[in-house]
């Protein structure tokens, strides 16, 4: 019995990705608009109970209803999403939201409009674990730009590991880039949530706009690339790295596994996607790429989410996916073991087998075959310096700090946030430099030599 995951998707970012997210959901296990199942490979439905809630009813087909609550402190989006075409695939009674948004103001929807609302959306998603068998996790996909899915996504947050303490908490967050919107606030938002992401996220996959205008303008060729643009790739890079959720498979079969592999460390839980290959419909969809060339392109920086360059960090985990028309695992492990070897400067040597792999059959909806890669590697303290030296740049002059104090905030927690990220950025970098030699001095100093050299042998 696959174990279940509820959806939160909070804010217009949330809500407008997560709408994508559904529909791909729905090609992918061969379901239509309404939730009926019309296609023709036993996989697609094998694991859909995953993110689906199955309903019998009288004399009709199994509806497959999202496992999802949609929460935004204005209408607008949610309305659209009601009155569009997959408008009547959710539960009427999954939708919370507000009458007049969070203007942007972090602390208005941590403290005060979106706390109001608070109750309603834990009432909702109560009920929804309560009518799981086995609930394994929940995922939350938002902005933290704004102040809905940034401020009320992180309450949420905070509330879920408070109600179910021993359940998986992922997130999607997406992160400001000045080429996508000009909200002078977007830093403080971002910098205010990520301090909540690292105490209260036990997984958060890292979606960056800069990286996702970049892909769109340049490898994709839109010339004014608009948020459907941005949010059809986010669609894609979620299908990607849920495929081992939702598909059978022996690895990174749930939530819990994922972590697993992929968090050495409590606090560097954040991961940085990549895809491959991104396509433009009109022309490359079944484009065939050797599996040496698809591995090459998931590692490639081109097709990262996240504005980084991981040559410039190390990897301390990673995790592939390989999907649709693949020649073989065997195939596949070798392709990523090669890159290892000739990229072996980019990733700690101190944790061996460090990438997994997983393949599944059925391919991507619209291609024949991808790679997705969700790594957590030592460059992503670049996306945390961008953002803290905004934030910083603003904050040292108290700027704009009264539109939250008038919301009941206090400023001691601004300066939490930034020596938060401060501490978080020089962790990576303490494990960028790590070495084995280091560990093995380390072990020794404490007297346990003889146990640490049997490790390091094993390794070799
Ligand atoms: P308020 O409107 O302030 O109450 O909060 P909200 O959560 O609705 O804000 P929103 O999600 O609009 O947050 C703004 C940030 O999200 C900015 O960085 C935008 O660039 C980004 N954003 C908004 N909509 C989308 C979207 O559909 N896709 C992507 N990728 N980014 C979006
Ligand atoms: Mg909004």
């Amino acid at each position: 019995m696959p174990r279940e995951i509820i959806n939160v998707q909070v804010g217009q970012a949330g809500n407008q990705v997560g709408e994508r997210f559904w529909r791909m959901l729905l090609a992918e296990h061969g379901l239509d608009e309404s939730g009926f199942y019309q296609g023709n490979d036993p996989l697609q439905l094998d694991r859909a109970s995953v993110y689906f809630t199955e309903v019998e009813q009288h004399n009709e087909p199994t509806k497959y209803v999202p496992r999802s609550v949609q929460v935004d402190l204005e209408a607008g989006v949610c309305n659209q999403i009601r009155s569009g075409p997959i408008g009547s695939l959710f539960r009427p009674d999954t939708f919370v939201t507000g009458q007049s948004g969070a203007g942007n103001n972090w602390a208005k929807g941590f403290y005060t409009e979106g706390a109001e609302l608070m109750e309603s959306i834990l009432e909702i998603v109560r009920k929804q674990t309560e009518a799981c068998d086995a609930l394994q996790g929940l995922q939350l996909i938002h902005s933290l730009g704004g102040g809905t899915g940034s401020g009320l996504g992180s309450l949420l947050l905070s509330k879920f590991r408070e109600e179910f303490p021993d359940r998986m908490l992922a997130t999607f967050s997406v992160l400001p880039s000045p080429k996508v919107s000009e909200t002078v606030v977007e830093p403080y938002n971002a910098l205010l949530s990520i301090h909540q992401l690292v105490e209260n996220s036990d997984l958060t996959m890292l979606i960056d706009n800069e990286a996702l205008y970049e892909i769109t303008a340049r490898t994709l060729k839109v010339k004014a690339p608009e948020f459907s643009d941005l949010n059809t790739l986010v669609a894609q890079v979620m299908c990607g790295i849920s495929t081992s959720l939702r598909f059978p498979g022996q690895l990174n079969g749930d939530l819990r596994k994922l972590g697993l592999n992929l968090v050495p460390f409590p606090r560097l839980h954040f991961l940085m996607p990549s895809y491959a290959p991104f396509y433009n419909p009109q022309d490359r969809a079944f484009m065939r790429m050797s599996v040496a060339d698809l591995t090459q392109a998931a590692f490639d920086r081109k097709n990262l989410l996240v504005a980084c360059d991981p040559r410039f960090g190390r990897y301390l985990t990673a995790a592939t996916i390989f999907r649709g028309a693949i020649s073989s695992r065997e195939h596949t492990q070798s392709a990523v073991a090669d890159l290892q070897r000739k990229n072996s400067a980019q990733f700690v040597e101190w944790i061996p087998d460090n990438v997994s792999v997983t393949l599944c059959t059925v391919p991507p909806v619209g291609q024949t075959q991808s790679a997705t890669c969700l790594a957590n590697s030592t460059a992503v303290q670049e996306l945390f310096k961008r953002t803290l030296t905004q934030f910083a740049a603003m904050y040292k002059r108290s700027a704009f700090l009264h539109w939250y104090t008038s919301e009941g905030m206090d400023t001691m927690e601004f300066s939490e946030a930034e020596s938060n990220a401060q501490d978080l950025i020089s962790e990576y970098q303490q494990y960028q430099e790590a070495t084995v030699e280091d560990e093995e001095f380390a072990a020794y100093e404490e007297g346990a030599e003889a146990e640490g050299e049997e490790v390091y042998e094993g390794e070799q």
